[in-house]
């Protein structure tokens, strides 16, 4: 029988049961707790199956209130608005679980409440409030970082990890998986040298530690280390069996590092392989992913860039949009869309794509992403567009105001690359050597080392600067 909270902290404190760095779990079912458990260590070291083990969880214990609100914010982390009707269910079932809560897990489901009204930074507060009392809640320190690479606040991230970091060691559980988000913030702050050490540091202590292996790999992509990036990752592809679709992403960046080197045979052998592969048990599971779309598109688009033909690759990736332009989940990704129905030239779904995500902007200022959508996506994929259509000096128009606010989309330096490569040829194709010369300035300073010997920048260097 459950006791009561009060009950429960004074007389039967050992049905607390914990993680497996001591922080609670307040059910009085072990199965729920250990299969609770079990998914945050599956999630925070990017594994498969942690939802499969959060419903084990709630199937043993649907009252405990902690595994409902890891579930909802799974749900949340899917970017995903089908799920959306889902994730309220599941905070109801979260506010009304009979399971006593520590304060820490209240905070959880407080974070779920404000993912479901569009409150992200409010979401990163509840983290925030979390590590400060229990700093290597690691499960909170991943979930904020995933928040903020999504909202453009990578520097607050790098802040959280600088605040909890004196309180890790290889003594506490999950180091491997700490200094893995320590070396992301790390990269993505400009300290390479930090990073890269953190980050080899990390697979050193665990070699199937692929957040870790993904953040050596952007250094050496932003260094321009491109031969060392395909040396890296071929490395350790054999440790990626039960790694979730990150591993798509991360041939996503060997394909990146393949196409520096012109190798364009195994950009496509990758993309066909393991960038978009419906064969792929992953992919069947969930073929629309936000992440695996956006690396479709991304690649797709540099690869055109570079004079190769990808052929059909295009149209399955514009079907699964089709259903999603509603989809305001993650302005990133909606720019992506863009850059997709653009490409199978379907342009009147260009059009409904941006009313909707304007409409967004302009009627959901409660939400954190409406000013996301606004200034940074509205004009990012109407650029993408117009570059599509050849109308160069409005892609150069759209696109030159809010490139210093691209960031806001969220995602990696790296991965808004492809917005600065579009805005670059535009500006090439209208002829303005100047502004192509200040842009290619502008994305030196943003860290990548000598762009005009890239791939994408290097035709526009060579005959504008
Ligand atoms: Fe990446």
């Amino acid at each position: 029988m459950r006791l009561v909270f009060s009950q429960q902290l004074k007389l039967k404190e050992d049905i607390v049961f914990t993680d497996v760095r001591g922080h609670s779990i307040s059910s009085d079912n072990q199965l729920a707790a250990t299969a609770c458990s079990d998914a945050i260590e599956k999630f925070v070291r990017r594994k498969i199956d942690v939802v499969p083990r959060l419903q084990e969880s709630l199937a043993a214990d649907s009252t405990c209130a902690f595994s409902q609100a890891v579930f909802g914010l799974m749900l949340h982390g899917a970017r995903n608005h089908s799920l959306r009707d889902q994730m309220s269910a599941t905070l109801t079932l979260a506010r009304e679980a009979a399971s006593p809560v520590s304060k820490r897990e209240a905070l959880y489901v407080a974070a779920l409440e404000k993912a479901v009204t569009g409150d992200l930074f409010g979401m990163v507060s509840c983290y925030e409030d979390i590590l400060r009392e229990s700093p290597t809640d690691l499960l909170a320190l991943v979930m904020a970082q995933g928040e903020l690479f999504w909202l453009g606040g990578m520097a607050k991230a790098k802040q959280l990890s600088d605040a909890v970091a004196g309180s890790w060691n290889q003594q506490v559980p999950g180091y491997s998986d700490f200094l893995s988000v320590r070396a992301f913030d790390l990269e993505e702050a400009g300290d390479y040298a930090a990073a890269e050490s953190a980050g080899r540091e990390a697979v050193a202590l665990d070699q199937d530690n692929v957040w870790g292996a993904h953040a050596v790999a952007h250094v050496l992509l932003m260094q321009g280390r491109h031969s060392e990036g395909v040396d890296w990752l071929q490395g350790l592809q054999g440790n990626w069996q039960e790694t979730n679709q990150m591993k798509f992403h991360l041939w996503w960046h060997q394909c990146l590092f393949h196409l520096e080197r012109k190798e364009f045979d195994s950009v496509l052998d990758g993309y066909d392989r393991w960038i978009r592969n419906h064969e792929e048990v992953l992919v069947q599971a969930v073929p629309d992913l936000y992440i695996d779309l956006q690396n479709g598109a991304s690649m797709l688009w540099r690869l055109e860039q570079a004079g190769v033909d990808v052929g059909g690759r295009w149209a399955e990736m514009a079907e699964l949009v089709v259903p999603r332009m509603a989809d305001m989940t993650s302005p990133f990704t909606s720019a992506h869309f863009a850059i997709i129905l653009a490409a199978v030239g379907q342009f009147d779904d260009c059009n409904s794509l941006l009313q909707q995500m304007s409409a967004f902007s302009a009627d959901r200022a409660d939400h954190a992403l409406a000013s996301r959508f606004g200034e940074a996506a509205v004009p990012a994929a109407r650029g993408v567009i117009l570059h599509r259509r050849g109308d160069y000096n409005g892609a150069v128009e759209s696109m030159m105001p809010a490139r210093h606010l691209f960031w806001q989309m969220g995602g990696s330096h790296a991965q808004q690359d492809v917005f600065f490569q579009i805005l670059v040829d535009s500006a090439f194709k209208t002829g303005r050597k100047e502004l192509v010369g200040q842009l290619l300035n502008e994305i030196e300073l943003i860290g990548f080392t000598e762009p005009s010997q890239r791939v994408a920048y290097e035709t526009a260097s060579q005959r504008c600067v």
